[in-house]
């Protein structure tokens, strides 16, 4: 069995697929979440899919005691953070909501892990710091700004996490910024389930296509892109989640004590210290841009259904592209996107069609 790694928001739509690529990869995991966006369905799920029951504790990442509670019954070697509330719509119109759930709420569990002497941690952080580029496709050097207080809260636990990477070397954390993930299981068991009327592109025209919506609305065909349309870099959800699996493993190469020996022989240091990896930011993403009209189409032909839209004026707060450059996963982590838009839509469409009511299966 490999390192123990607590999961918080485990339940939700990335976590759940992480935890299975985390299952196979040899992981033991504990997963942590308040359910507040997310079903218990979905833990049953993914522990009939890994074959195993999962350990679930349900609790807030703001409650410091449940934390520690959980800390003290299990041995972690790092935390990856997925809890955190995601609607930009809602953060405009709630903003004390997300900085207290998602800003708070990781200043204590990074208060926990300090405690308890677990500095490392993979957050999961959004290409939504990166506003509008200024070119693309997008590295992780480019200028970083938000105009929501959903993005201003994962830039703001980007700044807390290179502070705490200067303050004391032995923190070791990973910002992954996902671009836009999309898909889902291959089996159709678990996928991504929002309540009320899907914000966001995919969930959208999967229900459309199931019939729960009647059309959908195109923000903008005036943009400058291939058709007008916005241009984005969908990812496919497994793919992301192997993003995980791949950023544990590079944390457990550059914390081992064989390294920590290597890099002092290479280098003819005398130092007995691990190396230690800092605050570092990777895109997840596939490195590839694709139109609002070209998902359509895409989506059309794999589910055979007819997507109809109508063209309405732009979103406010919509950029018009956005893709990542995605060199420095592959140069660093080793890993890279594998799957093409066809599968992310079929795999939507089997989820979507064999669940048209997400989770609420009542
Ligand atoms: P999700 O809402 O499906 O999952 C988040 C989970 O966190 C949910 O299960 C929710 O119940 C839980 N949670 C929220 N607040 C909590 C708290 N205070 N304590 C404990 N649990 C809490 O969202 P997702 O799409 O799986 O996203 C996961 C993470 O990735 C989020 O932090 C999100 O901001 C980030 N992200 C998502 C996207 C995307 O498009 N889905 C893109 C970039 C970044
Ligand atoms: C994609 C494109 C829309 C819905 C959001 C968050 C971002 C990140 C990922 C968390 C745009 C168009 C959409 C619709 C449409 N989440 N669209 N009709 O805006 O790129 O990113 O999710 O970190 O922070 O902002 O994704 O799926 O909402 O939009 O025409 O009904 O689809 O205008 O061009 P976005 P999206």
């Amino acid at each position: 069995m490999k390192n123990k790694i607590l999961v918080t928001g485990g339940a939700g739509y990335i976590g759940s697929h992480t935890c299975i690529a985390l299952h196979e990869a040899g992981y033991d995991i504990v997963v942590y979440d308040n359910l507040s966006n997310s079903s218990p369905e979905a833990i049953k799920r993914v522990s009939t899919l890994i074959d195993q029951p999962i350990e679930f504790i349900e609790g807030d990442i703001r409650d410091a005691e449940s934390l520690k509670q959980v800390f003290t019954a299990h041995h972690f070697f790092g935390v990856i953070h997925f809890a955190g509330l995601k609607a930009v719509g809602e953060s405009v119109a709630k903003p004390l909501m997300y900085y207290n759930n998602n800003v708070s709420g990781t200043i204590t569990l990074l208060e926990v892990m300090s405690e308890y002497d677990v500095k490392n941690l993979v957050f999961s952080s959004s290409a939504t710091v990166y506003g509008d580029p200024e070119n693309l496709p997008i590295n992780e050097e480019s200028p970083r700004s938000c105009t929501n207080p959903y993005g201003q809260s994962k830039l703001a636990v980007e700044h807390i996490l290179e502070d705490l990477a200067k303050s004391d070397d032995r923190w070791n954390l990973i910002a992954l910024r996902y671009f836009n993930p999309v898909g889902a299981h291959p089996s159709g068991q678990i996928g991504e389930d929002p309540n009320d009327i899907p914000n966001n592109l995919m969930p959208y025209i999967s229900q459309v296509a199931v019939g729960k919506l009647k059309q959908l609305s195109i923000f903008g065909n005036d943009y400058p892109t291939v058709d007008g349309t916005g241009v984005r870099d969908f990812i496919h959800v497994t793919d992301l989640a192997q993003g995980h699996v791949a950023a544990l493993n590079y944390l457990e190469q550059q914390t081992s004590p064989e390294k920590s020996c290597l890099d002092t022989a290479s280098t003819k240091q005398t130092s007995s210290k691990s190396s230690s990896v800092g605050f570092l930011p990777i895109n997840l993403g596939t490195g590839k841009g694709t139109s609002v009209l070209e998902l359509i189409s895409a989506f059309s032909d794999v589910s055979g259904q007819a997507i109809p839209y109508q063209f309405t004026a732009r979103r406010a707060g919509d950029i018009a592209s956005c893709y990542a450059s995605a060199n420095k996963a592959k140069s660093s982590l080793g890993w890279q996107a594998k799957l093409p838009i066809t599968d992310m839509c079929q795999d939507t469409w089997r989820w979507q069609s064999m669940n048209p009511n997400g989770y609420n299966i009542s």
